[in-house]
């Protein structure tokens, strides 16, 4: 099973949807600046089964076919979430999710097997809330295997595509909070409890939704913890960057400055740390982004969360992610 050397560059990404694709110049940002797309949805099984043994995969394919045609690496995101079970398994017995995650996971994972740098697993599956433990969010997964349930996806997937590197992407432990240090130790501890049971986990995945009125920065804590993480064996990868500029003053060019500064902040002690394998930014501009309506402003300015501004013009936020990373304005890793 193939995992990313730790000398391959460090690919910078976005997450895109066919949208996206069918926009002449966010497909040219994509094809341009990036290294690497991540479908923001479409591939999800919500997505994929849209009805009880209905499958559909165009939208998926185009963005993978896209991404080939482009020479970009192409990440899978996400076999297991709960927040993308299809409506249609609502209210089916144990046995039947059973049957149907694992028949989702091996028809998706093995209709790409070969051609992803990566996949997200198992999306999410902390929530302390919950009471449990080993710190396990409630999830039809949950439910339906029991806490195995994360062995059993990546084992699964491990053998449906051995060659994407396997990664278990989490929100919420980035932050400098005692919530977020409680998450990453339960997030320790489930990686070494499964990693001692011949797991195979390969990468964690930081979301790293950040809010500019925060200031956030990549704190002492997280870069021990990016440093435990890496100790263990594993990639890290930031996997749904954006820096929400919601609760920020009005005027544009201090929410940039506020949204620039905490892309370099975190970006930069983050990598003080650690290696990332990838660092992916979620929304090719700021013209589509989900925070628009996760989160908008009060004022009902529209945000400005992204390296590009909704005309597809470099923000003081690109110079700063490029600057934390180390690369020119204008070049992709390894592109001139
Ligand atoms: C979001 C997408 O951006 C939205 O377009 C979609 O409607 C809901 O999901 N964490 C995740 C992502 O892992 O899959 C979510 O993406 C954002 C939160």
């Amino acid at each position: 099973m193939s995992t990313a050397p730790s000398g391959a560059p460090l690919l910078l990404g976005a997450a895109a949807a066919t949208h996206d694709l069918r926009h002449e110049g966010r497909a040219h940002l994509l094809a341009r600046h990036f290294d690497l797309v991540v479908p923001e949805y479409e591939m999800k099984w919500d997505q994929v089964a849209p009805r009880p043994a209905a499958r559909d995969a165009v939208a998926a394919d185009a963005l993978v076919t896209f991404a080939g045609a482009h020479g970009l690496a192409c990440r899978g995101h996400a076999l297991w979430w709960h927040g993308a079970v299809p409506a249609w398994l609502a209210g089916a017995g144990r046995a039947a999710v059973r049957a149907e995650a694992l028949a989702h996971l091996a028809w998706i994972a093995g209709r790409y097997a070969g051609r992803l740098h990566s996949w997200d697993v198992v999306n999410e599956p902390l929530d302390l809330a919950n009471g449990r433990s080993d710190g396990l969010r409630a999830s039809p997964f949950l439910d339906a295997f029991g806490p195995g349930y994360l062995a059993l996806a990546f084992r699964e997937a491990a053998r449906t595509d051995p060659g994407a590197l396997l990664v278990l992407n989490e929100m919420g432990l980035e932050y400098d909070s005692p919530d977020a240090a409680a998450k990453r130790r339960a997030m320790l501890r489930l990686l070494e409890r499964h990693l001692a049971a011949g797991v195979p986990i390969q990468g964690l995945g930081l979301q790293s939704h950040l809010d500019a009125a925060d200031r956030p920065r990549a704190h002492p804590a997280l870069q021990a913890f990016a440093r435990e993480v890496e100790a263990l064996g594993l990639r890290l990868l930031v996997t749904e960057l954006d820096v929400s500029d919601a609760r920020c003053p009005r005027d544009r060019a201090a929410r940039d400055r506020m949204v620039a500064q905490a892309y370099w902040a975190y970006l930069s002690g983050l990598l003080e740390a650690c290696r990332p394998a990838a660092v992916v930014v979620w929304g090719v501009s700021d013209a589509r982004t989900w925070l628009a309506t996760s989160h908008p402003r009060p004022d009902g300015a529209p945000v400005r969360p992204l390296p590009f501004d909704r005309a597809g013009r470099r923000k003081a936020a690109f110079a700063a992610l490029a600057a934390a990373l180390g690369r020119g304005e204008g070049a992709r890793a390894g592109h001139t």
